[in-house]
């Protein structure tokens, strides 16, 4: 893979990210919403990950008190399993933490292994389920976080 680029999103890239939500969740969040985080919201973070100018992937964090929430984490289908996902949770851990973050959390479906499986890699643990939380399916999500 040609070189990969991990760094803080810009308004230029709320296009991009609002493009691979839709690609990537069955419920994406609307092109507003993602502005609004990315360039609006004083207590959110939003990474991308690009290769050759191309944005690939991208995670976003809201900072609440001491506590890091991860809203999204996405990787385009074509650059899967090439550790860019590994690459922006790394990064998105240093940067939090550097700035004052002691713990970080997330939901997750309960089915969603790969994703899981990344969690875990970056000291993830499950912590309890939200029962029906995913609207479209009904599923479980499970509750994780990392101290
Ligand atoms: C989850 C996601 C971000 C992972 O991104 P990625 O760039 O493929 O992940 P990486 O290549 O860094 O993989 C990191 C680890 O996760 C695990 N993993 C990733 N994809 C996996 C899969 N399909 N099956 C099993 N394990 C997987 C592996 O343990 C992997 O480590 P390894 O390659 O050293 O074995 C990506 O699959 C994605 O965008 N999915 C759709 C959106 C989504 O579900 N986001 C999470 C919402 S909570």
């Amino acid at each position: 893979m040609a070189e990969l680029i991990v760094r803080r999103a810009e308004k230029k890239d709320v296009d991009s990210i609002a493009e691979l939500e839709k690609i990537c969740f069955t419920m994406p969040w609307s092109y507003e919403s993602v502005y609004q985080d990315v360039v609006e919201n004083k207590r959110s973070l939003y990474v991308v990950a690009e290769v050759e100018g191309t944005v690939v992937g991208y995670a976003g964090v809201w900072g609440i008190a001491d506590e890091g929430h991860i809203t999204n984490v996405a990787v385009a289908p074509e650059f899967r399993r090439l550790h860019v996902g590994s690459a922006i949770i790394s990064v998105l851990i240093d940067v939090t933490v550097n700035a004052g973050i002691k713990k970080h959390t997330l939901e997750v479906r309960k089915s969603n292994l790969a994703a899981i499986r990344l969690y875990e890699k970056y000291g993830f643990k499950e912590c309890g389920q939200r029962k029906g939380y995913y609207e479209d399916t009904g599923e479980d999500a499970l509750i994780m976080w990392r101290e």
